[in-house]
């Protein structure tokens, strides 16, 4: 088929390219609101780079939680794509022939768009990181099941018992200390916790809890207070898992990163707030804790909090992004296109 032209011409694939890779910048979720993904356009593909320039080096020096951000956003952009009526096969790479390629889109296809696909990327629009505690409204084992499963095959949900919640709260407040001992960890916190809205990156006061949660898994701390109201809600009915799966390396970080993408849309139309609790995983020492919780060949690449969100909290604010513009290079198709 002609995979230039769309939509009796009018509508170039390359165009579908960009949007696509516009709705991931716009939207996905990253580590501290790092977004550390650079998207290349083609006429007949779409690459995927990871921006080490904006990578956490003292906390994150391997780049797993960079290489999971870039996954959600590989998977927003495939949800983009569904949404416009086009499939593709995607080319996971690590290799070293082109520095921080993550992945490439190619083979696109016509599908027809269904009501599901619509939806979906709706919700990637409402999605959001929600850091206030839960109420105590438990979720249906039948809710938990649907979340599970949409992690799909290279990553797994586990669901923690009561006594592993107690371990999971102990490593996080371990991983804390530890990085309140560091100094460059504290300064890198600093650095991307101290935005106004406008500077399009890292986290602003208003996503941030007025006051720590009295919760028994402590949330992340981000060296400050913010502004966002933490109303009277807990953690007591949250039910905590790990994301999980064979490799511990980067084609496993980005598998398990669209696993996220996924869990997180599936669970957000379910009405369930979703809270990633990264830094446990960080830190070498807790995350061997996290791996005794599961069999022997896995590999745990993120803690979770699933709750319902307290019925009076209110809508919690949006996490600016920065614009598509500066983090899509469509120069590669312009000038084919225009050649
Ligand atoms: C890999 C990864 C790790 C994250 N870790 C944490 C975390 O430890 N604590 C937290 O409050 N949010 C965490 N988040 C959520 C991000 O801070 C959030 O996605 C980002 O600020 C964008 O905001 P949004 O999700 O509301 O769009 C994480 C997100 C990703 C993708």
């Amino acid at each position: 088929m002609n995979t230039t032209t769309c939509e009796s011409g009018r509508r170039t694939l390359t165009d579908v390219l960009i949007e696509a890779a516009s709705v991931a910048v716009s939207h996905a979720p990253s580590v501290l609101n790092t977004q550390p993904w650079r998207w290349r356009v083609h006429t007949d593909r779409l690459e995927l780079f990871a921006d080490r320039s904006r990578q956490l080096t003292a906390t994150d020096p391997d780049g797993r939680l960079l290489t999971l951000s870039c996954g959600t956003a590989l998977h927003h952009a495939r949800v983009a794509l569904a949404a416009r009526g086009w499939t593709c096969r995607v080319h996971r790479t690590t290799s070293a022939s082109l520095p921080g390629l993550l992945a490439v889109l190619t083979g696109f296809d016509r599908i027809a768009v269904t009501p599901r696909a619509r939806h979906e990327e709706y919700v990637l629009g409402v999605r959001h990181t929600d850091r206030r505690p839960v109420s105590d409204e438990r979720l249906a084992p039948a809710v938990v099941r649907a979340i599970a499963a949409a992690a799909g095959d290279r990553a797994h949900l586990h669901v923690l018992t009561g006594e592993q919640v107690f371990d999971l709260s102990a490593a996080s407040s371990r991983a804390a200390a530890l990085q309140v001992r560091d100094p460059l960890a504290c300064a890198e916190l600093r650095y991307w916790t101290s935005r106004t809205m406008g500077e399009g990156t890292g986290l602003p006061d208003a996503v941030l809890p007025e006051r720590p949660p009295q919760t028994t898994v402590p949330g992340r701390g981000f060296g400050h207070a913010g502004t966002l109201p933490i109303g009277r809600g807990h953690d007591r009915a949250a039910t905590y898992a790990l994301l999980y799966g064979d490799d511990d390396d980067p084609g496993g970080w980005l598998a398990a990163g669209e696993a996220l993408s996924s869990i997180w849309l599936t669970a957000t139309s379910l009405n369930v707030s979703v809270l990633p609790i990264s830094d446990v995983v960080a830190v070498a020492g807790t995350r061997e804790r996290l791996r005794r919780m599961l069999t022997a060949f896995d590999h745990p690449y993120l803690a979770l909090r699933l709750g319902i969100a307290e019925p009076e909290s209110g809508a919690a604010r949006r996490t600016p992004r920065l614009p598509a513009a500066q983090l899509i290079d469509t120069t590669p198709a312009n000038r084919a296109q225009y050649a």
